[in-house]
């Protein structure tokens, strides 16, 4: 039992974009559900906490917040078809947990300027998403808004992808400059790197919504044999007859990434002799993404076919248990920053208490 509340935690989120394609799943999802389901003797070796930061997704997305909703309902789809579990994980909404906005205006007072100001994805935002005003506070605050996200559940360790690592070492650097003003509050978590293979979309870009080049993880079948048929190849191979080189075709990196050794091989083999043609190496793909999203497909469709309650019910639940620990460490973080307790506030170890034994019941 006290082994339970010992774990160690991991918290991680995602924004809402909609359907979740194969980058999302590779770069993120798929570790989530590994690390959720480590085993350390008999129980689970981590706690984890999974969010959908639809607050992230209004710093870009604010002029058009039509789709918002939908799209969050969409990634938890998503994300329980994958296999993440309501049961064994904590899973919820960004929103849904007020702490995060508040301790986001505690970090806010005591952020210098400048700290947001060179965090590189702004600027590098800011210039490729034209036709966006990011010209706003809350675009400013991003990062900061992030650092609020994991320090409000004070993580041991955060999985991101590469692309994340700047915004939790300003996380860190948040929790070191309010533990030197204020006292030792927030423990500084450590980045858990997701391994993120090299994936292509069907143009041979990054894989990536914004490209319209993507694969979901919920594409039927079909669909997902028509799309791979049209995939960019080796641009030298003009003609069946010419041999090809799959280190230089976005076909062969999804191969690397979904394909078995021995279709690997066939692949290596085939194309740079020329004794098999693109569509042929395509199908074989085909066959492997299928093998992998198959399972969840089903799984998507059959919980999309339940009341559409079900998954509102099991994120509000997962909010209703991340309040607990968020209320208790925003509870300490106000206190610690000379904020006036409200008079009938819970006592802080009562608090601390009952979150104790929430965790082991
Ligand atoms: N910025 C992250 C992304 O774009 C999403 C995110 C928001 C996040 N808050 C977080 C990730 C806290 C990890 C921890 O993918
Ligand atoms: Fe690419 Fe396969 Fe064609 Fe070779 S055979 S060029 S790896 S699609």
């Amino acid at each position: 039992m006290s082994q339970q509340q010992q774990r160690p935690r991991i918290l991680s989120g995602m924004r809402p974009t909609g359907k979740l394609h194969l980058g999302n799943y590779m770069g993120a999802l798929r570790n989530w559900v590994r690390l959720q389901n480590e085993p350390h003797g008999a129980e689970a070796k981590y706690d984890g906490y999974f969010f959908i930061a639809d607050y992230h997704a209004l710093t870009t997305d604010y002029a058009d917040p039509s789709q918002l909703a939908q799209n969050t309902l969409d990634v938890a789809l998503d994300w329980i078809a994958a296999g993440l579990d309501p049961v064994k994980s904590t899973l919820f909404v960004q929103s849904h947990v007020a702490q995060h906005a508040e301790l986001h205006l505690l970090f806010s007072m005591m952020t210098p300027l400048g700290w947001l100001e060179r965090v590189p994805s702004y600027k590098e935002q800011q210039e490729n998403l034209t036709g966006k005003d990011l010209n706003t506070y809350g675009f400013l605050g991003y990062p900061l808004l992030q650092a609020a996200d994991i320090l409000l559940y004070r993580p041991h360790f955060v999985p991101v992808g590469a692309d994340q690592v700047a915004h939790v070492e300003l996380t860190r650097e948040v929790a070191r400059r309010f533990n030197h003003l204020y006292g030792e509050v927030f423990p500084e978590p450590e980045v858990l790197l997701t391994p993120s293979p090299k994936l292509p979309g069907t143009d041979g870009r990054k894989m990536s919504k914004s490209y319209g080049n993507t694969i979901l993880l919920s594409e039927p079948e079909a669909e997902l044999r028509a799309k791979l048929k049209t995939m960019v190849t080796d641009p030298a191979r003009i003609r069946r007859s010419d041999p090809g080189n799959p280190e230089v075709c976005p076909v062969g990196d999804l191969h690397k990434v979904f394909s078995s050794q021995d279709t690997i091989f066939k692949v290596w083999e085939g194309c740079t002799t020329a004794a098999i043609g693109c569509i042929e190496c395509k199908g074989w793909l085909a066959d492997a993404v299928n093998a992998e999203i198959a399972p969840i497909r089903e799984r998507r469709a059959e919980l999309a076919a339940q009341p559409p309650q079900l998954v509102r019910e099991i994120l509000d639940a997962g909010a209703v248990h991340a309040n607990r620990l968020a209320s208790h460490t925003l509870a300490t973080a106000q206190r610690a920053c000379g904020l006036l307790p409200r008079a009938d506030d819970t006592d802080l170890e009562a608090s601390a208490e009952a979150l104790r034994s929430e965790k082991t019941s």
